[in-house]
Order: C-alpha cells, then sequence, then structure tokens
C-alpha cells in the first residue's frame, strides 16, 4: 500500500522550528540583508531540516508581475532556435528573469498548447517564433492581458512588436554570389512556402535572377520540411538523374536542408561541390564551417534575434506606459566558404 504522501512544508512550519514570526521568514527568504545573520542561520536551519521550496509562482502572482518569461520555438533540433533560445536566456538571466522554453515542432496544436500553458502560469510574457499566421493568438493573448513579442517574423506594430530578419534580402544575396561564381542553372530547395521565411527567400532568389538580366534561370524544388533528411534526398535524387539536367548550384533554404545535399553529393554520388554543383544555405549554424565541404551560408544573428526579443518583451512588461510596440529587421549576412568558391 503506497505510503500517503506528507505534505509540503510551508512557511508556517519554518517559522514555528526557527521559532520566528512569518514575517522574519519572509524577509529572510526575500531581503536576508535586513535580518540578523544569527536569524537569518536560524531560519536557514529550519528550512533545510524541513526541505522548504517556496513557492515563487504564488509570490509573484500577489506581487503582480512575474519574473519568468515563456519562449515557444518552431524547432529546437535546428541549431538556429537553440543559438536563438541561449541570447533569449542570456539576455532574461541579465534582468533576473527565468525562460521557460517550449518547442512547438512546427506542430500548430503543440504551439496552442504552450501558449494557454504560459498564459495559465501568467508568465510575464511570451516570446515566439510561429508556425503560422500568429496574429490572432497575439491579439487574443494581448486581449487577455498576455504581453507576446515574435520573433523570426514580422508582424504589424498595430498588433506588437516583432523582430526578424530582412529574408527577400537574404534570398537575392546567395543568388546573386552564385551568379557572381557564373552559375547559371540554380535551383532553390525548401519549403513549405506557407512558412514565411521560405516563401521570402525564394522571392528574393528570383528578383536576384530577373535583375541579372542575364541568361541564368531558378527553379523550385519543393521540400515539406526543412530537415538534413529532405536536403539529402533531394540531392540523391539530383545526383540519380542525367547530368544534362543537374542544376550547377543550388540555394538551400536553411543550412539544413544544405548540409543534407552535400552529404548526398558527398556518399551518394561523385558530384564535385563546388565545381559541379554548388550549394548555400541559411543560418549559418555552427555547423555549416565543419560540413563536409565547409558551407557558404546567409548569417541569420540568431542569438541577437533572441536577446533582443527578450528586452523587448520585458521593456514592455516593466514599462508599459512608455513601451511602443516597434518591429526590428536585421540585415542577413553572405559568408563564403568552399562550397561556392574554390580560392
Ligand atoms: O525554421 C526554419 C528556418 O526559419 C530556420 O532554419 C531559420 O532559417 C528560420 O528563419
Amino acid at each position: 500500500m503506497p505510503t500517503a504522501k506528507k505534505p509540503r512544508p510551508s512557511i508556517q512550519d519554518v517559522a514555528r522550528l526557527a521559532g520566528v514570526s512569518l514575517g522574519t521568514v519572509s524577509n529572510v527568504l526575500n531581503n536576508p540583508e535586513r535580518v540578523k545573520a544569527d536569524t537569518v542561520a536560524k531560519v536557514a536551519k529550519a528550512i533545510d531540516q524541513l526541505g522548504f521550496v517556496r513557492n515563487d509562482a504564488a509570490r509573484q502572482l500577489k506581487a503582480g508581475r512575474s519574473k519568468t518569461l515563456g519562449l515557444v520555438v518552431l524547432d529546437i533540433a535546428n541549431p538556429f532556435f537553440s543559438a536563438l533560445a541561449r541570447g533569449a536566456e542570456d539576455a532574461a538571466a541579465e534582468g533576473n528573469y527565468s525562460v521557460i522554453l517550449g518547442n512547438s515542432s512546427d506542430d500548430l496544436s503543440r504551439e496552442s498548447s504552450y501558449m494557454s500553458l504560459f498564459e495559465e502560469q501568467r508568465v510575464g510574457g511570451i516570446v515566439i517564433s510561429p508556425v503560422d499566421g500568429v496574429t490572432e493568438t497575439v491579439t487574443a493573448l494581448r486581449g487577455r492581458g498576455t504581453n507576446v513579442v515574435v520573433v523570426d517574423r514580422h508582424i504589424d506594430a498595430s498588433i506588437g512588436c516583432s523582430i526578424s530578419v530582412d529574408d527577400i534580402a537574404g534570398g537575392r544575396m546567395a543568388v546573386e554570389h552564385l551568379l557572381a561564381q557564373g552559375k547559371t542553372k540554380i535551383a532553390f530547395v525548401g519549403g513549405p512556402l506557407d512558412f514565411q521565411q521560405v516563401a521570402d527567400r525564394l522571392a528574393g532568389a528570383t528578383d536576384a535572377v530577373k535583375a541579372s538580366g542575364s541568361k541564368a534561370t531558378i527553379k523550385h524544388i519543393k521540400t515539406k520540411t526543412l530537415s538534413v533528411l529532405a536536403g539529402r534526398e533531394v540531392g540523391e535524387a539530383i545526383a540519380a538523374s542525367p547530368k544534362s539536367e543537374w542544376p550547377d548550384a543550388i540555394f538551400a533554404a536553411n543550412d539544413l536542408l544544405a548540409v543534407g545535399v552535400l552529404q548526398a553529393f558527398m556518399f551518394k554520388a561523385q558530384v564535385r561541390v563546388p565545381q559541379d554543383i554548388a550549394v548555400i544555405g541559411y543560418d549559418d549554424i555552427a555547423f555549416a564551417e565543419a560540413a563536409i565541404v565547409p558551407l557558404s551560408s546567409i548569417r541569420q544573428p540568431a542569438a541577437l534575434l533572441g536577446s533582443t526579443a527578450v528586452e523587448m518583451l520585458v521593456e514592455e512588461v516593466e514599462s508599459p506606459s512608455v513601451h511602443k510596440h516597434r518591429q526590428i529587421t536585421f540585415q542577413p549576412e553572405l559568408v563564403v566558404r568552399e562550397s561556392t568558391a574554390r580560392d
């Protein structure tokens, strides 16, 4: 027969064991510098003996402002989002905030569950890299009193703050670089296009081909996901096709896809990179430089996106009367490595 679970020790139990008032225990927990050292020691001993754990959620709720923030990212397995989360957490720690991380895995229902959880936990606010159109979600949460900042996506200032990168400029930059290497048969690999980031990168790439006025062409090879496996499948299909049908350059919607394409070219078929087919990715994740052929990429300041999002959220939480919603758009940066340009 399982033994009944002991009730958690309360702050009253601590006061009783230490022989002090509730107010003294509260002062030791919140302002120990105001309490005599021997009293602090007595209370600390009682807390240790009882195994007391303070209910910070209740305390923060009573204070009317939580020092906990929610962060929902699209895919924590993608190093871009782990770098973004790290930047967010570093900025939160600067302001003595904690971050609870949720991973939506590109799934709207999981995203919605995390948003409800954070709202019910009365977090100070939420940073989200959304799966899909986030307007309704942000508007509803704000309407019920939860601050939300959108990252990795642009939203209108009337809805709230957003921090993103100019992905159209990034797409244009990638293809201009390929054209400068003399490439003329470009394939954009990525999807789904209902990811605004992917659609914008393709739009920028297409703009660059049109603006070049050259005989260069671009075609879209759609993928269901932005994963290494999806990239490998595309690379294998290209390598298996007649050489006359090969593109001479691939612009992958993110580095994971590009790494998969490189794996297919190097392990499954003898495709020379960049001589036969140049490959450029997007994000410049930590593994890009270490890829089997060091990967050229379009760098996004992932950690800065995360830290800026938290700074804007904390500003709104702490100074709602002076906070003004704004949209920050960072510029991407071309990073050239061996996968597009031999020295
Ligand atoms: O989530 C898919 C992609 O969108 C990431 O690789 C990153 O580029 C983000 O902007």
